[in-house]
């Protein structure tokens, strides 16, 4: 009954596979270049770079870890592993149900852009406003986050093993390939604008790697620091119960530690492709003004970028956005997935039913935040200091800036000093496997993550700066 309803990936692969596919979504090609280009392109690239494989691998390991050895979804395996932490599993579980009221508004807005390049409207997506005319709309984006959640429903009904692996067997690969074709493509890119200056890809490319170390202090040097560990649990979708689900399907023969170095290549190798394929184009065809943009640099710079390059533009918006769309969903499915099977055991209810009642709950939730650009209009700041933001922002901030921190920091300190960092090695070893990195894992969940994770909480809640400002 337990496999029937929960699922088994069949082997490594689909396992390494269906992480990667909830690993990468927009905060890979969204996320990550407009916080590269807003950062200064090279620093904050190598700072992610040295957090993933110290931070971000230790947070993916523990949580694998504890998914595959206690053969528990989130909501359960702390309180399987003490009785006393059951609390941890329940506040982990409120990450996935904050993300999944606005996840899939997103993946509408994506969807909304690939059919306007399909139907041929691309040329309207470039022109000023557009973007804010559509999500300021109040049927047209609710309209697509019902077909993106629809799909995302659609495979988690079919299962774990049918849906889930099935589905990021064909997706993953091809992913990667029209990143890289689109990123080559990007290099290529020339353009003389209305001043007679003359960019490419290449100078592009360069403003992108080449750390850019001007006016550098060290306050800005610790929002790049904070920048990037924010993006590197979004990106890797890790602290959120998500890879301890998923840990519990995997197989006791599977080699944890390769696929850990597999999941943490695929992620960022995504990202990075992405900043090339973003990036280096936007500056060819807007400058370096272009790349400040932040959060709408997809949606309102990109589509002008693919104006610019004439026919060949609509052929690769389509494929940019349909490309972007499916990793929104395989991430979206990972987080409705974790949602249905915490909902299953805790209510006792099988795989479908529990799918179709919280599809339905999201529906009308993710249409609530959909409205929270115009019925529900609102400008508030947050206590990091983010001004004017919005109902979608909002829940943003809860799940990512909030809790994030405030759980990885409770889970390092649990297996750091509570259960020892030796219950986590010995499933790293299980199959008598190399845990290259057992020495640095140990350090990093005792000392170093929890030290920094009560950095990141405190700056994000905005208590840093009120102590900064008693002591001025
Ligand atoms: N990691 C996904 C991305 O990069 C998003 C995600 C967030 C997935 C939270 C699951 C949970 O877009």
């Amino acid at each position: 009954m337990e496999t029937k309803n929960k699922g088994v990936f069949t082997g490594s692969i689909g396992f390494v596979l269906a992480a990667a596919g909830s690993a990468v979504g927009v905060g890979n090609i969204w996320r990550f270049p407009y916080l590269a280009a807003r950062d200064g392109g090279g620093l904050f690239i190598l700072v992610y770079l040295v957090l993933v494989v110290t931070f971000g691998f230790s947070l993916l390991v523990t949580d694998i870890a504890i998914g595959r050895k206690t053969g528990k979804n989130a909501l359960e395996a702390f309180g399987e592993i003490d009785k006393k932490w059951d609390f941890l599993g329940k506040i982990t579980f409120v990450i996935p149900a904050i993300i999944m009221t606005y996840y899939g508004v997103i993946g509408g807005w994506v969807l909304k852009y690939f059919v306007d390049f399909v139907t041929g409207n691309a040329a309207e997506t470039a022109q000023d406003g557009y973007f804010t005319g559509f999500i300021t709309s109040q049927i047209s984006p609710i309209v697509y986050m019902l077909i993106f959640m629809a799909f995302t429903s659609l495979v988690v009904y079919a299962g774990v093993d049918k849906g889930i692996e099935k589905f990021s067997k064909l997706v993953m690969p091809g992913l990667i390939f029209m990143v890289i074709g689109i990123a080559v493509f990007s290099l290529t890119l020339r353009h003389t604008d209305a001043n007679g200056v003359t960019r490419t890809g290449m100078q592009g490319l360069a403003v992108y790697l080449i750390p850019d170390f001007t006016g550098l202090t060290a306050s800005k040097f610790l929002n790049i620091l904070l920048d990037a560990m924010s993006q590197l649990f979004f990106s890797l979708s890790v602290s959120m119960g998500i890879m301890i689900t998923y840990g519990s399907y995997v197989k006791k023969e599977v080699d944890l530690n390769k696929s850990i170095t597999q999941i943490e290549i695929f992620d960022t190798g995504v990202a990075l492709l992405a900043g090339v394929m973003i990036i280096p184009a936007v500056y060819v065809f807007m400058g370096k003004e272009g790349m400040t943009s932040g959060p709408s640099l997809m949606f309102i710079a990109l589509p002008k970028v693919f104006q610019a390059m004439g026919t060949a533009g609509t052929i690769v918006g389509i494929i940019f956005f349909v490309m972007v769309a499916f990793a929104a969903l395989t991430s979206c499915v990972s987080i409705m997935e974790t949602l249905v099977a915490g909902c299953m055991s805790m209510f006792k209810s099988d795989r479908k039913k529990t799918s179709l009642v919280i599809a339905v709950i999201y529906a009308v939730l993710a249409a609530v935040i959909c409205l929270g650009y115009n019925v529900f209009y609102f400008e508030v700041t947050l206590p990091n200091g983010a001004a004017q933001q919005q109902l979608l922002d909002v829940m943003d901030y809860i799940s990512n800036s909030f809790l994030m921190p405030l759980i990885a920091l409770i889970t390092s300190i649990f297996v750091g000093w509570v259960i020892k960092p030796k219950w986590i090695s010995d499933e790293m070893q299980f199959n008598g496997e190399n845990f290259g990195r057992k020495n640095m894992y140990t350090i990093m969940v005792k000392y170093i993550t929890p030290v920094i994770m009560a950095v990141l909480f405190v700056q994000s809640t905005g208590i840093l700066n009120m102590i900064v400002n008693i002591f001025k």
